[in-house]
């Protein structure tokens, strides 16, 4: 008998694709935790890793390209995945090694595209020059895309204000070949908060209360992520996304208060506390 013990809730296997935040709140750390927290089982291809606190990145390691599709063809030929999730991909070489390797080991599988730019003190997180490339070789190929408004203005060439012209880029998005696109609105202004969704099949709009608050250091990895997570165990796109909202939701209001900058969410909030102290 080699079947785990106590593993038999764990469900929907999510390979992410996406680069280390060493602070924890961003990036293949604050994917881990979130596929996790909602159940799920997360393995990892690590494109960089980023020494990188609340107050921003202060460098960037590379990690050379046949390294980072090793850890993606290995993981995927034993353990497989029910849903893939990329997240920073800083140049266009390390685009093309993912891209290639999940057409070849994982054709088919759900692909959520979180086309990262900028971190959000401001660090540049993609080569410019590699925008074409993400279109041509990631994008295309999406399940679904999550821009937040800076990086859905760079791919869609508009300039967005309100969730008029966000409908308006996200069309411009959707024909680049994705079959859905998530227009976060966390960089608008204004009391409540919407997040546009567009496919094929026409819009749907969520949206709720803008917390006032510094802990967002990772709203957008954790987001895409918790999609992720509800595509890998079967949720219609639509739903898996009112449960990722909702569940980034709570993490930021749970939000430790940890360092002076954009402090981390609380990625922990769906679990019950084992310690008792
Ligand atoms: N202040 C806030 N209150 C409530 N929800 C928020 C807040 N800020 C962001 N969100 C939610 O977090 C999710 C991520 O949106 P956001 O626009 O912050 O992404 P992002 O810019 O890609 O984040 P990151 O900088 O971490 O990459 C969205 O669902 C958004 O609605
Ligand atoms: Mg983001």
């Amino acid at each position: 008998m080699e079947e785990a013990i106590g593993l038999s809730s764990m469900n929907g296997r999510v390979l992410i694709c996406a680069g280390s935040d060493s602070g924890g709140g961003a990036g293949i750390q604050a994917d881990i935790k979130t596929v996790t927290a909602l159940g799920g089982f997360a393995a990892t291809t690590i494109t960089a890793l980023t020494a990188q606190n609340t107050k921003g990145v202060f460098s960037v390691y590379d990690i050379p390209i046949n390294f980072i599709k090793e850890q993606a063809r290995v993981v995927l030929q034993d353990l497989g995945a029910d849903c893939v999730k990329t997240g920073m991909l800083h140049n266009a070489d390390v685009i093309k090694a993912v891209a290639e390797t999940l057409e070849t080991e994982v054709p088919g599988a759900p692909l959520v595209v979180d086309p990262v730019m900028v971190a959000k003190g401001g660090h540049q997180l993609l080569e410019p020059t590699a925008l074409d490339i993400l279109k041509s070789e990631l994008i295309i190929k999406a399940t679904l895309i999550t821009p937040n408004v800076p990086e859905a203005e760079l791919l869609s060439g508009m300039v967005i204000e309100n969730v008029d012209s966000m409908r308006s880029a996200a069309e411009i998005l959707l024909a680049l070949g994705p079959r859905a696109v998530l227009i976060k609105g966390g960089h608008l202004a204004g009391e409540s908060l919407t997040d546009l969704l567009v496919t094929e099949s026409g819009e749907r709009t969520y949206s709720g209360p803008r917390l006032d608050t510094r802990n967002t250091h990772g709203t957008g990895c954790t987001l895409a992520s918790a999609i992720a997570t509800g595509l890998a165990q079967k949720y219609e796109l639509e739903n898996a996304i009112e449960r990722a909202r909702n569940y980034v939701f709570n993490a930021i209001l749970s939000a430790p208060g940890l360092g002076s900058g954009h402090g981390p969410l609380n990625h922990a909030h769906t679990m019950q506390a084992i310690v008792d102290n």
